[in-house]
């Protein structure tokens, strides 16, 4: 008998909803995107965000059912975001997700944002299991992750400062490209030269951790002095630089992570991984290292209902509940979840 998961997701600027059956197989994966709202910002406003959430979530929850052919009857869990992200819009999701399993009968069963993303990579590649090493690389957070075991995750290494993602956001408005960054400074860099401009790279010793302050302090700087001297931006060059140097301490430190480990299947997941220089590098660097790679689509890197959805199936079948007490938790540590919720 299979089991039908639908998975809500409010934890940022999208709202979104789908139907999953078993854990991998997408019925629907509705997306409203808040994005043209915030534009005008040049980053996510918390409370327009939590307000245009609560404005979509019922007709995404009805489109989401529509599209997958399925009725409330046939649904037989709810996962939700629960955290990390911003708190008035994680809110909404939990609010509803509470409400439908009240109303319906259903359980519920809370996921964790970065859990999430990882798990877009059991939708798209339906042979992989646990154990791997994943790249989690976000608006709001750089990790690499062990994931041990389906809600098993010991964190590797992570961001010092900004997230790499943040990163190409601060980037593009500085270049004037807009929100969100990642997806221009991708497509402009396409045209840009990647060794035109050197910005260094901060390495740790004997650690897998990162920082993209240094990188972007060195473009911002770079910017400055040039504006200051008369020159003319090249954009695409600055893209292509700025975007050589962030991928390759991602790739550098993975790598290091699946060599430490000595685990012979690497993952990328979040936004960035949605990043065409990123993938490739990746791709390369696994395939001489003889190691199996895996991404999602890059609609599955970015939020959505989907992986919520995929997360919830297997901490369903581990027992995982959420009651109607649940609450969102704007900072939840991803190695923490069986001690919050079982
Ligand atoms: O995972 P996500 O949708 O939301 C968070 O959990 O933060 O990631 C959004 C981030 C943004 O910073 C965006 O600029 C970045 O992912 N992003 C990209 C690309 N597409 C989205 N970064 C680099 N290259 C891309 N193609
Ligand atoms: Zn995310």
């Amino acid at each position: 008998m299979s089991i039908l998961t639908l998975g809500i997701e409010s934890s940022c600027d999208e709202t979104s909803v789908s139907v999953v059956r078993d854990g991998r197989e997408v019925l629907s994966n509705v997306i409203a995107s808040q994005i043209d709202l915030h534009k005008a910002y040049g980053g996510v406003v918390p409370e327009l965000a939590s307000r245009k959430h609560v404005e979509a979530i019922t007709s995404v929850v009805d489109h989401a059912l529509k599209e997958a052919g399925v009725t409330a009857e046939e649904i037989d869990q709810i996962g939700v975001t629960a955290g990390p992200g911003l708190i008035g819009a994680l809110l909404v999701g939990v609010t509803a997700a509470k409400t439908l399993s009240y109303v319906w009968d259903k359980p519920l069963i809370p996921v964790h944002h970065i859990e999430g993303h990882i798990s877009a990579n059991f939708i798209e590649h339906k042979d992989l299991e646990p154990p791997f090493v994943c790249l989690v690389a976000s608006g709001g957070h750089s990790h690499i992750v062990l994931c041990e075991d389906y809600g098993v995750f010991r964190i590797l290494g992570r961001t010092r400062d900004d997230a790499a993602g943040e990163a190409f956001d601060k980037i593009s408005r500085a270049l004037g490209l807009g929100y969100p960054g990642g997806p221009k400074i991708d497509r402009e860099a396409k045209h840009g030269n990647p060794e035109a401009i050197h910005f260094p790279e901060t390495k740790f010793q004997d650690s897998l951790d990162f920082s993209f302050s240094g990188v972007k302090t060195a473009v911002l700087n770079y910017l400055n002095n040039e504006k200051a001297k008369g020159n003319e931006i090249v954009v695409a060059d600055v893209c292509a630089s700025f975007q050589r140097a962030v991928v390759e301490i991602l790739t550098r430190n993975l790598l290091l992570a699946a060599k430490e480990t000595g685990i012979g299947k690497v993952a990328l997941a979040g936004g960035v991984a949605a990043n065409s220089a990123l993938r490739a590098s990746v791709s390369k660097a696994c395939e001489e290292a003889g190691l199996a790679f895996y991404r999602p689509a890059p609609i599955l890197c970015t939020d959505n209902g989907a992986m919520i959805a995929c997360a919830a199936h297997y901490a369903g079948l581990s027992g995982r509940r959420g009651g109607l007490d649940l609450n969102g938790v704007a900072n939840w540590n991803l190695e923490q979840i069986p001690a919050i919720f079982g």
